[in-house]
């Protein structure tokens, strides 16, 4: 077969505040012959999806090996289908996920192929980079390493209730019987966290967190997705004991860090703050359990989600911009090919 064209997302330029697409990012164009490219043990794969995250925007800032290397692609994780293999658990034809570099074509080495699993088709690629992927697992993992179960009455409040993660921490909390706050910047996402079961949704933009925190009661649980002002209200609202679980910092990723001016209200009333990422220990706990449940419950609708499909490898910059500046409701998912 003639070479085919294989595009790239490449780190041209370390960010400052936010992301300049073909400045930040470039994306270019290599011919690949996917025929006889070399695979050394390991597999071929045409890229179908990824999944955009706010950490794509972090790794864009730092060195490696959390950053991405400057000058090379960006990777996150992906999906695609095997187009041809050399490696025993790899067959052509398998759907794949795992970490990926922003390319239409990816070559996995034989010493990467244990990062990648072989998924079928009960649910949708898309849904397995969001809800059951790596924000839903976020979720899960989260949720089940700090959420104490439910007495009646417990109240959890979630921020950025709307976006990827939060979305199904609202689900999980309301499965777990909490009565659930949730807040997010836009009205429709408002009757997007309603319909999730949230029993309180506002518009922090519109609405103080804090006077809708002081009507609705002592918070036991905080699913932090933001930080900043949104964390200060919560310690003032915190049961005492309360569980923090600190996921994510938003608030402070294109902008100026905020000073959280009562966190020493959080020794007195011992809250307890579990920062966590969902990896490594997580995922030795709760990894199987998440991939023999989460697929099952989206595929039956017990779980919902909504995701924003962005067509192109070349919108991968914009997708993760507007991630960021709050313009995504549920799952933003960007889409490589059809097959
Ligand atoms: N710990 C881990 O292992 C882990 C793994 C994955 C993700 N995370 C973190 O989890 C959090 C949620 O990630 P996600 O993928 O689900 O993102 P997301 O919530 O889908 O998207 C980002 C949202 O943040 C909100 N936002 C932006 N600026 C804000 C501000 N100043 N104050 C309040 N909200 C703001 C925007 O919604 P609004 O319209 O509501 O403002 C935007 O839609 C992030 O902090 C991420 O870094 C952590």
């Amino acid at each position: 077969m003639a070479p085919v064209k294989n595009g790239q997302v490449i780190l041209n330029e370390v960010p400052k505040a936010g992301i300049i697409p073909g400045q930040t990012t470039v994306y270019r164009e290599e011919n690949l012959d996917i025929d006889a490219t070399p695979l050394n043990g390991g597999f071929l794969v045409k890229t179908l999806t990824f999944s955009i995250d706010p950490v794509i925007f972090g790794r864009m800032k730092g060195p490696p090996p959390f950053g991405y290397t400057l000058g090379g692609p960006i990777n996150n994780l992906g999906g695609g289908r095997v187009l041809r293999s050399e490696h025993p658990s790899f067959k052509v034809g398998d759907l794949v996920t795992g970490m990926m570099n922003f390319e239409e074509y990816v070559v996995v080495p034989a010493a990467q192929a244990s990062m990648f699993e072989t998924v079928d088709s009960s649910i949708s690629l898309s849904a397995r980079m969001g809800a059951a992927g790596l924000s839903g697992k976020t979720a899960y993992y989260g949720w089940k390493a700090y959420a104490p179960p439910s007495s009646k009455g417990n109240v959890c409040f979630v921020s950025s209730g709307a976006g990827a993660v939060g979305s199904i921490v609202i689900q999980l909390a309301k499965r777990d019987g909490y009565k659930v706050i949730a807040s997010a910047g836009t009205d429709e996402k408002v009757s997007t966290m309603k319909d999730l079961g949230a029993d309180v949704a506002f518009n922090y933009k519109t609405t103080a967190t804090k006077d809708v925190l002081a009507k609705e009661g002592l918070i036991n649980v905080y699913w932090d997705n933001v930080g900043g002002a949104t964390l200060e209200a919560a310690i003032d609202a915190a049961a005492p004991r309360a569980h923090f679980i600190e996921c994510g910092m938003l608030s402070g990723y294109l902008g100026e860090s905020y000073h959280i001016k009562n966190l020493f209200m959080t020794i007195p009333k011992e809250v307890q703050l579990h920062g966590f990422i969902a990896v490594g220990w997580m995922e030795e706990n709760w990894g199987r359990e998440f991939r023999e449940t989460m697929p099952k419950l989206i595929a039956s609708g017990e779980i919902k989600y909504k995701e924003e499909l962005i067509k192109g490898l070349d919108k991968a910059a914009e997708a993760v911009t507007a991630q960021l500046e709050g313009k995504n409701v549920g799952k933003p998912v960007l889409i490589v090919a059809d097959e």
